[in-house]
Order: C-alpha cells, then structure tokens, then sequence
C-alpha cells in the first residue's frame, strides 16, 4: 500500500542504544520473561504501547511555556475545557492524570455490587475497574470482531440484538450504563461505525440506560469512518467526531493516545447529578477540579494535541503507516488480524505458534522472542492478560484472541524503523518451530501481565502442563 510521507520533520533526535543479543538475554531473564521489566533503553523499537509515547509537536511544546500552575482557575484548563466541549459537545468536563482515572472515577460513582457494564470489547483497566466495583464487564462485539481472520469494515461494531438481549434480561435497574470502546484495542484496535454507534443508541434509549464512550483512539476511528462508511468521504473528522459523541451521554478518554500527550485523561458528561459526585471524589483522590492531578502546563498540551489529531494529513499518514507494516507482514504470510487497525498490528499467536497450547502462553513467548532476537519490544493480549479462573466452576477460562499487539507510538518512528519490524517479525515466523511455551512463576491478583514474572518450559515439561490443564 502506497500511503503519504511523513507530514513532519524532524526537529529534535533522541539516541537510541543498540544493545547485543547477549545483553538482551540477560535482561529478559532478570525480568522474569516480563518485557514490562525490562530497562526501556536497552529498546531498539519500543512497541509496547501507543499510550502516552507520542511525540509533541512544537506547539504543544510552546504550549507548555505558557502553563498557568495557579492551584484553582488556572487559564489552561479553561482552553482545555472549551476545545473538550467543542470537539465531544459534553457539558461537564473533569480532568484526570491518566484513563484509568476517569474510569475508577465514574464505575466508583455509578456502579453497584452485581451490576453488569456492556461494551464491544472491555479493555483490561476499563473491565479491571468494573471488577473493581463487584460488578460484571461484558463483551458484546459482533461474531465477526472475534475472527481474525474474517474481514468486516467496522469489526468494532457492538451487535445490537446481543446488547437488546442482555438489557432485556437485566433491566437498567442491574446496568446502569453501556459502553462502546472507539477504536477496539482489546478486538484488534479495530473501528465502530455511526451506523452501528445510532443503532446501540436506539436499543440503550429504548431501555433508558445511557451510553459512554470509551474515546482514547476517537479520531482514528472518526477517520475509519471517513475512509469506509457511505456518505461520510466528504465530511471533516471533526464533524464525524461531533457527530459520534452527540449520540452519547458521556466519555471516559485516555489522551495518551489521541490526545498526542505524554499524560492526561478525562471524563466528559451530561448528567449534573454524577458529576457532581465525581468532582466530589475527584477533589479527595486526584485534585482540585480545575486541574484533575495535571500541570497546567499539560492541560495546555492536551487542549492542543486534541486539535492537532483532528488533522487530516496527520491521520492519513498515521493510519498509512500502521496499514503498511500489517501489509508487509501479511504478504509474507505471517498471521496478523485483519483488516488491520487504526494504532496497531496485531499477530494472531495460535496460528503463529500453532504448536504451543493456549494455557502455555503463545503471545507471551513470541513477545519474548521478538525482544532477545531483535530487539522490539511488543505486548500479549492474550491468556497472559486476560485468562482467569471461572469462580463458579473453578475452570480456567481463556480468550478467543491470542494476541501480540505492535502498537505504533504516534509521529515517533520512521518508515525505516517500521520496516526492520517487519523484516525482523518475518525472520521470526520462518524460524517459529524453535519457540517454547512458558508458565507463570509469580502473579498478582489483579492485572497480573503487569508483574507476573515466567519461565520457559522444556520438552517434557510441556507434555504434563498440556495434560493438567
Ligand atoms: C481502550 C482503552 N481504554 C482505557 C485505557 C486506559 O488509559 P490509561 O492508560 O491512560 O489509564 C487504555 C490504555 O491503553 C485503552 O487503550
């Protein structure tokens, strides 16, 4: 795919060290096969996440000089708060560090013990948070948003009869609000259309229960539906985003991502009775509601990211680029999600290591291999993350996905880099028969992928963990 050079240039450099194979045996064994422990700069390619890893852009950084570090009032957040309002037409706009925040923030007002939340798909703080609260995160994604292989236009899309079904079942009584996820990191970083967004609408009003975004990646996805939606090639990204958040009550937004910022986060609602609870916690656990545990230096920064992503030569670029290394993997034949997403390639590890079962963590050892033989640095979204004993009938259940996800940093990495990735992930795939399964040697109770810690299995090790699991 042919996709526009970079529509920047480079105006500051970061080093990047070069470290041997040798090194980097050593540091994957010290971080218990964990690549969350390993030292960021002994990274070639870091494609650990695209969350809070973008680069600024000059303005941005300008915007940081005129940070306003007043404790109450300050003027950043009022640009912030208008540029919010502009952009996703909430009218209360609560600013928080990170995502997460805005999330514990809002499942710790609204939800009660045994209460159910739907999505697409829940990413892990999002369902962790939910957890949190003793009530119950559903994943409602259409059949073909489970399907790597299958190729759909908006694989995000929540399926309207599943979601029709459980609130008839559950009531708004038990779900106090619904969810949908733009774009679907957990499913493949893959986009929802308005379509789909009007027709959950039409079942959560038919219900009375609002709707919430889930908006970190918004303009990648508005950009999804420029590009494959009927009627929508002539309309600019920000009428597609107005237009979007206008059929929600309310948004939780990591701007790591689409905020172009290295921090920062909020929470974006209608409803005044919640949010006024929420600025209540807000002010005991994260800080005064004018600057929600930011700098105001870094509201400014967000104020301003948020238009920038909104740039259509930006995102053409963006998106090219993420579909350019998914392409050059998959002309090689290594298998990949697809069509591929708006922030990430996503390797299908069961078919990369068919060889290596499921509760052996297929993801986590491709993860591993990727970084001692070359390297990168990716993430599992897989068993690691997100298998978990059922507390009813005390079985292990395990994600459809197996996943490894090479989430592309924002405007950080050159097509060159891009293309060592592929070239490294090809010469792996040509070599896969020589990869292990691994087991877990230490894990937390909660979001365990963060610090568990591994070791690598051997060949008759593997037989008797097939055997008992
Ligand atoms: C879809 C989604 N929701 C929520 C979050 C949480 O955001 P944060 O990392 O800023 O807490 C992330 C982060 O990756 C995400 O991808």
């Amino acid at each position: 795919m042919r996709f526009p050079a970079e529509p920047f240039r480079i105006k500051v450099v970061e080093p990047l060290r070069r470290v041997d194979r040798e090194e980097r045996e050593k540091l994957i064994r010290e971080a218990g096969l964990n690549i969350f422990a390993v030292p960021a700069d002994s990274i070639y390619v870091d494609l650990l996440t695209d969350s809070g890893t973008s680069a600024m852009s000059d303005r941005q950084w300008a915007g940081l000089m005129v940070g306003d570090e007043s404790y109450a009032g300050s003027r950043n957040f009022f640009h912030f708060e208008s540029t919010v309002r502009e952009i996703f037409g909430y009218r209360h706009v609560i600013p928080t560090h990170q995502g997460r925040m805005a999330e514990n923030l809002l499942f710790s007002t609204v939800l009660k013990a045994g209460d159910t939340v739907p999505n697409n798909i829940h990413f892990d703080t999002t369902r962790a948070n939910i957890e949190h609260q003793s009530a119950e995160a559903v994943d409602l994604v259409i059949d073909e948003g489970l399907d790597p292989t299958v190729i759909h236009p908006f694989k995000g899309n929540l399926d309207p009869q599943k979601l029709d079904r459980v609130l008839g079942e559950l009531g708004k009584g038990r779900v106090p609000l619904v969810m949908i996820t733009v774009t679907n990191n957990s499913g493949g970083g893959q986009p929802v259309s308005l379509a789909n967004i009007r027709a959950v609408r039409e079942v959560c009003t038919r219900h009375g229960v609002p709707l919430f975004f889930d908006a970190c990646r918004f303009a990648e996805n508005c950009w999804f539906i420029k590009e494959r939606e009927p009627g929508q090639s002539e309309r600019s990204i920000l009428e597609i985003a107005r237009e979007m958040f206008s059929y929600g009550d309310g948004c939780t937004m990591s701007a790591k991502k689409d905020g172009l910022v290295n921090i920062g986060g909020f929470l974006a609602l209608n409803n005044a009775e919640w949010a006024e609870r929420i600025t209540n916690l807000l002010i005991l656990v994260e800080g005064f509601p004018t600057y929600g545990g930011l700098a105001g230096r870094d509201l400014e920064g967000m104020a301003i990211g948020l238009r920038e992503v909104l740039d259509e030569d930006y995102l053409c670029f963006r998106i090219g680029q993420v579909t350019h290394l998914g392409d050059l993997l998959d002309q090689a034949g290594v298998p990949i999600v697809k069509p591929v997403g708006g922030h990430a390639v996503y390797l299908d590890a069961r078919r990369f290591l068919p060889n290596v079962p499921q509760p052996q963590y297929p993801g986590q050892a491709l993860v591993v291999a990727l970084y001692r033989e070359f390297g990168i640095r990716a993430v599992e979204v897989g068993s690691l993350m997100f298998a978990h004993r059922d507390p009813r009938t005390g079985q292990m259940v395990y994600p459809r996905l197996e996943l490894v996800r090479l989430a592309i940093p924002r405007r950080v990495y050159t097509t060159e880099h891009i293309r060592y990735v592929a070239e490294s992930v090809i010469a792996l795939y040509r070599e896969r028969e020589r990869l292990r399964g691994m087991r877990i040697t230490y894990e937390a109770p909660v979001l365990r992928h963060f610090t568990a810690r591994l070791e690598e299995l051997n060949e008759s090790e593997t037989a008797h963990t097939v055997q008992k699991t």
